[in-house]
């Protein structure tokens, strides 16, 4: 039984985070004539209604992406993940009509965010192609219904079994994101264990995976682990916005560890957390780390 739905917290500081790195990944990956594929192991409903009900309930965004929307000094690498977002706002072409652009000084209302199937398939080329597991039956049927063509399967199976009979994919040229909601303290030995297979099987492909800074242990050490599995090179970045309650509840941030990041990340970030901490920050503490084993 599923209870966790990504809707509660569509476009919190961690979304931000982890959209702002996915869309770094996928842009250097675009940059290259040759097709690719996403994978997505855990990929939500692709998009949600900030005024809707699951949304408004804590109203996370507006500790995340509301924090951004509007702001005139936005690093580069922010601007090209907030202009995605804002483009994800516009009105919608019509079959047969471009794709909306932004208009230089345009900022739509924040009433939509784009979750990572949406970020990605605004960047993807008609070559690339795309597969996204989602286990929860209805956020599956929303993908499906908003998700098709020739190149895009929606997958309403197990993402950590599933990522098995993905890779390596034909080309060899993928980006896999794994986004669990360790809502169930076995995902973490699940993430591990599926991204171990998955680095043997395809060992130059490009991984991010996304975890909560929690206080509790398994938290902790899943980079570590993680970071074990690289057979060339990693980066991990953690962004720490809040503190945890006075039981060491609560998500104080989150992390990813990229497996064979871009060469180009690493000084991306650099140039970008120190800005991020500040405009997120919930409270003085608030902090980063990035550390990396280059290729
Ligand atoms: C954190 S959310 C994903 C958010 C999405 N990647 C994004 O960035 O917009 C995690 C999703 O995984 C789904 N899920 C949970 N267990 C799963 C599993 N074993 N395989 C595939 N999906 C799963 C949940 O229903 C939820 O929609």
């Amino acid at each position: 039984m599923l209870a966790y739905r990504h809707a509660f917290h569509a476009g919190n500081h961690a979304d931000v985070l982890k959209h702002l790195v996915l869309d770094q990944v996928l842009r250097y990956m675009t940059a290259k004539d040759k097709p690719f594929r996403y994978i997505d192991t855990h990929a939500g409903a692709g998009g949600y209604l900030l005024k809707g009900a699951q949304a408004q309930k804590k109203a996370e965004y507006r500790e995340g992406i509301n924090r951004l929307w509007s702001r005139p000094d936005l690093p580069p690498a922010v601007a090209d993940y907030v202009h995605l977002a804002q483009r994800f706002n516009l009105p919608q072409a019509q079959p047969g009509e471009p794709p909306p652009q932004l208009e230089k000084g345009m900022t739509p209302p924040l009433a939509l965010y784009p979750g990572s199937p949406s970020l990605a398939r605004m960047l993807m080329r008609p070559g690339d192609s795309m597969r996204l597991f989602e286990l929860h039956p209805s956020d599956a049927r929303t993908l499906a219904a908003h998700f098709g063509g020739r190149h895009v399967q929606v997958i309403n199976e197990d993402g950590f079994a599933g990522l098995k009979g993905q890779v390596p994919p034909n080309p060899r040229r993928a980006l896999v994101l794994m986004d669990p909601s360790y809502e169930v303290v076995s995902d973490y030995g699940k993430v591990v264990a599926s991204m171990r297979d998955a680095v043997q099987r395809f060992p130059e492909g490009v991984y991010i995976i996304w975890y909560p800074h929690l206080a509790r242990i398994e938290s902790q050490q899943l980079p570590k682990r993680l970071i074990s599995l690289a057979p060339k090179g990693w980066l991990h970045v953690r962004l720490t916005v809040a503190q945890t309650d006075s039981q060491g509840f609560g998500l104080a941030g989150s992390g990813l560890v990229v497996i064979n990041p871009p060469y180009t990340l690493h000084e991306t970030l650099q140039g970008v957390m120190p800005w991020l901490v500040d405009v997120l920050a919930q409270y003085e503490g608030a902090s980063y780390l990035i550390e990396e084993q280059p290729a």
